[in-house]
């Protein structure tokens, strides 16, 4: 394995766990880059569905992927995202996009036109990484790596919060089927299922304040990098 070029903390755990929150916090804190790989993923559903690729069409899906025209802006917290030319940021944040990514990421091919697009995003100062497959995959010699776990009601019941907050309707019964759904798909699948690293720190947050959760986090991030010169 070849080291990387800079630091890399890798998050990882299931929908609605908040890997978005505390990744989100810790480049800012540290002035580092981020990426969001689920967007990459939720991406390539929807230019299947505006190609009319079916998305068990696993060729079909992977040309989208290798083609995919995409660009990221960070700005106040807040992630923007473009497609053809398009603004896609709130279009890619619904539930059925979430569904339809998790869909095209069972497929290897569209997983591996995404890997080379994820590794180049690790650039000074330094990347923080959210996903599923960060620390397993995408960054195997990342030098510190979370794994974030919660129970499947919790998840559910911040996730509904959050989609209320943004002025969607759903009920929370929705949100956890559709949870349950995406979980048994991401941790059953062949490629790249959701699974902790086996050199991850695991953190359950079911009943941690966030404030907490985001004290544990920055904790190790300090650990990690005040050892980096040693
Ligand atoms: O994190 P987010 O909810 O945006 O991810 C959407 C879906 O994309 C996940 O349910 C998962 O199936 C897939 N994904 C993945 N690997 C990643 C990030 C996301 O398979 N690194």
């Amino acid at each position: 394995m070849t080291a990387l070029p800079v630091p890399v903390i890798a998050i990882d755990g299931p929908s609605g766990v908040g890997k978005g929150t505390a990744c989100g916090h810790l480049s800012s804190r540290l002035g580092f880059k981020l990426l969001d790989s689920g967007s990459l993923y939720r991406l390539v559903g929807l230019a299947c569905e505006w190609d009319g690729v079916s998305l068990d069409d696993d060729a079909g899906c992977t040309e989208v992927a290798r083609a995919l025209d995409a660009s990221f802006e960070h700005a106040n917290g807040r992630l923007r995202v473009w497609m053809n030319d398009r603004e896609v940021s709130a279009l890619i944040r619904t539930e059925k996009a979430g569904q339809d990514a998790s869909k095209v990421a069972v497929n290897q091919g569209v997983r591996d036109a995404l890997l080379d697009w994820q590794r180049h995003a690790a650039k000074w100062p330094g990347l923080v990484a959210d996903g599923r497959d960060m620390g397993t995959v995408v960054f195997p010699n990342a030098g510190l790596k979370i794994f974030l776990d919660a129970s499947t009601e919790e998840r559910a019941r911040r996730r509904h919060q959050q989609l209320l907050d943004s002025g969607q309707s759903v009920t929370l019964a929705a949100v956890l089927e559709e949870m349950r759904e995406r979980d048994v798909r991401d941790r059953t699948r062949e490629a790249a299922p959701l699974e902790a690293a086996q050199d991850a720190k695991i953190l359950d947050t079911s009943t941690l304040t966030l404030d907490a959760m985001l004290g544990q986090v920055d904790q190790w991030a300090d650990e990690y990098l005040s050892n980096l010169g040693n």
